[in-house]
């Protein structure tokens, strides 16, 4: 479909409520692109497809308090809303939502979205207590501030992806969920506003994150089927770089995010580790279904 308008700031609720009410009105299919700023070209392809496939794109760009742990990145997180603002313009972007913390949180919230355990005990999750709470209730109060016919989000954070699509099926919100394939640096490196924190020499060694699951899936898609054989292997692979912390390697279903006893369907090979100051995830999800073995991966652009 083609784009409608030039890109506009919108800072309020009432506003952008007021701005899309019409589109809705003549029938017209939005689409919301939720962000939190610091653009790279994983968040551009994202922009692309919602520009693609809907009449009006909107992005939203909010470094969300709730999903940052006491001890994280939250006051350090990158932000550049010139830079940001151009991209999105060039990329697509019809309406950029830019809300203060104050509006978006106007009070401590006594309400907010609670992920179940069994979604969050494990991957991310685990390190990071609360966060995926976090991310569920601004993203359901996006939802309901924007009301999309389709949001877009990155399979890169694919545990967050998954929990998304969980919370539309559980509390039923009028909208399609559409993931899309990680993007990465020619050397393989999963883009990440984060990776700017990186020194050089840490840049050059990142990589190997990627290498590592790539063995992972090879081992799978070569028939192996015990998921600890997978994972120890990762793992060795990722210690080959003394520098790295292995947060962890794990091997999981997905979308249900469960441990596996045998590898078989469609599964999740993710992985986090730190080096120095940056905690770096990236992850493959392998169909294995007869169907799914032939296809090439989900990821755009890089080289193992
Ligand atoms: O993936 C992100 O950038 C964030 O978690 C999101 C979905 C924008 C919610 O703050």
């Amino acid at each position: 479909m083609n784009k409608t308008t030039s890109l506009e700031v919108i800072t309020t609720i009432s506003q952008l409520r007021r701005r899309l009410a019409g589109e809705r009105a003549a029938g017209k299919c939005i689409g919301l692109v939720p962000t939190m700023g610091y653009l790279h070209d994983g968040h551009l392809s994202l922009i692309r497809r919602a520009r693609q496939e809907c009449d009006v794109v909107v992005m939203s760009l909010f470094v969300n308090p709730l999903q940052f742990g006491a001890n994280e990145d939250f006051d350090r997180y990158p932000r550049d809303l010139e830079r940001d603002r151009a991209l999105a313009a060039e990329a697509g972007v019809d309406v950029l939502f830019h809300p203060a913390v104050e509006e978006m949180y106007p009070q401590k919230p006594s309400t907010t979205v609670r992920v179940h355990e069994a979604l969050t005990g494990r991957l991310c999750g685990r390190s990071r207590p609360g966060h995926f709470d976090g991310v569920a209730t601004v993203v359901s109060k996006l939802f309901h501030i924007v009301e999309p016919h389709r949001a877009y989000f990155g399979q890169k954070d694919a545990q967050q992806l998954a929990i998304i699509q969980r919370m539309v099926e559980d509390l039923n919100f009028p909208v399609q969920i559409i993931g899309c394939p990680t993007v990465r640096e020619p050397d393989g490196l999963a883009m990440s506003s984060r990776n700017v924190y990186l020194s050089p020499e840490e840049r050059k060694i990142a990589p190997l994150l990627y290498r590592a699951l790539c063995h992972g899936e090879a081992m799978i898609r070569n028939g192996e089927t015990d998921p600890e054989a997978v994972v120890a292997q990762v793992r060795q692979q990722i210690a080959q770089a003394p520098q790295f912390r292995i947060d962890y390697v794990e091997l999981v279903s997905f979308p249900q995010l469960q441990p596996l006893e045998t590898i078989r369907g469609t599964v999740l090979l993710a992985v986090a580790a730190w080096l120095g100051q940056t905690r770096l995830i990236d992850n493959v999800i392998i169909d294995i279904t007869p169907q799914g073995l032939d296809e090439p991966g989900t990821d755009e652009e890089g080289e193992p």
